[in-house]
């Protein structure tokens, strides 16, 4: 690949991705919003440079001909995501990346009453949260094809890997809904979507839509049940979703509002992806 790789929003995935590409022998940048994620990357030995999507310093990014990952999230509110907005501006002073990978998620198609979800099943957010993913992508179309620069979505499903296991709410012993009243949601293992992110930018279709997850959908019940036990820990209490109000947080009783089963077949087949850890069995062990 030509072009240097530009990763705006270089936290949890993109330092992981970072390491990837400068383990090839690639040129990475990392873009992030405070000093101390400069110097989180810099410790890292990952470049780093401090750029506010809601703010100052885009305009000095090194943009032109990059390949750049968006992992940066859209703003806590509205149903706009302004952050994407100002990136997509400061492209036509900071110059056109040759492409660009971003990072949506799942949200987006909003509640499908449990069916299997490919990429195409319509887009319809039912929350905030996911109208800003929305409104995230439509500005990336909407940029792609005015200025010819390649672009890939991945439609991400919930991220686990090490140190991003529920173990303090497990530990607390805060309720889970019981599995009755829990509906279907996926699930995908840092390292593969590492992985995925690498292939969509190197041979993802411009313009295509992925869905990144692995192959078994299972519940938020079934996974707080599986983290517990494989962590030795407590399972949490489980209660009807009507009593979960005010027990569970505003935005875990969002999530489970909405139910799908995630197809990746486009992943493992255009995208070429094999899943280092199809299951949540499968990756549980590497994170704890
Ligand atoms: N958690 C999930 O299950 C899930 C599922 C689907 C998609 N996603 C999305 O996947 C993406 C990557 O996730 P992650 O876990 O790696 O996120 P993360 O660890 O929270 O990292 C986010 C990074 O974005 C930077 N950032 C935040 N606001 C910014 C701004 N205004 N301007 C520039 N940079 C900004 C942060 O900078 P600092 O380091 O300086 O704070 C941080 O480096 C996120 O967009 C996330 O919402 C997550």
């Amino acid at each position: 690949m030509v072009g240097d790789i530009i990763i705006v929003g270089c936290g949890y995935v993109g330092t992981r991705l970072a390491r990837q590409y400068l383990g090839l022998g690639q040129s990475v940048l990392g873009v992030v919003r405070t000093q101390a994620g400069v110097e989180r990357l810099a410790a890292a030995g990952i470049a780093a440079r401090r750029a506010d999507l809601a703010g100052e310093g885009l305009d000095a990014l090194p943009l032109d001909g990059a390949l750049v990952f968006h992992l940066a999230p859209p703003p806590d509110q509205g149903r706009e995501d302004s952050r994407t907005r100002r990136l997509v501006e400061a492209f036509t002073r900071a110059g056109q990346p040759q492409r660009l990978v971003y990072i949506s998620t799942t949200g987006v198609y909003g509640d499908c009453g449990g069916a299997w979800v490919d990429e195409s099943w319509p887009a319809r957010p039912g929350v905030d949260r996911s109208y800003r993913r929305w409104d995230a992508e439509e500005t990336l179309r909407r940029w792609s094809d005015a200025s010819g620069g390649e672009l890939a979505i991945l439609r991400v499903a919930g991220i686990y890997g090490p140190g991003r296991l529920p173990l303090e709410r497990i530990r607390q012993g805060v309720p889970m809904v019981r599995a009755e009243d829990s509906p279907f949601s996926n699930r995908i293992h840092v390292d593969d979507l590492v992985a995925a992110c690498m292939l969509a930018m190197e041979r993802g279709q411009s313009g295509a839509v992925y869905n990144a997850c692995d192959d078994s959908p299972s519940s938020m019940t079934d996974y707080f049940l599986a983290i517990a036990d494989a962590a030795g820990l407590p399972r949490p209490p489980l209660i009807p979703l009507a009593q979960a109000q005010g027990q569970v947080s505003a935005a875990m009783l969002s999530y489970l509002t909405e139910s799908r089963r995630l197809s990746n077949r486009k992943l493992r087949e255009e995208l070429g992806l094999i899943l280092r850890y199809p299951s949540l069995a499968d990756g549980l062990p590497s994170c704890l």
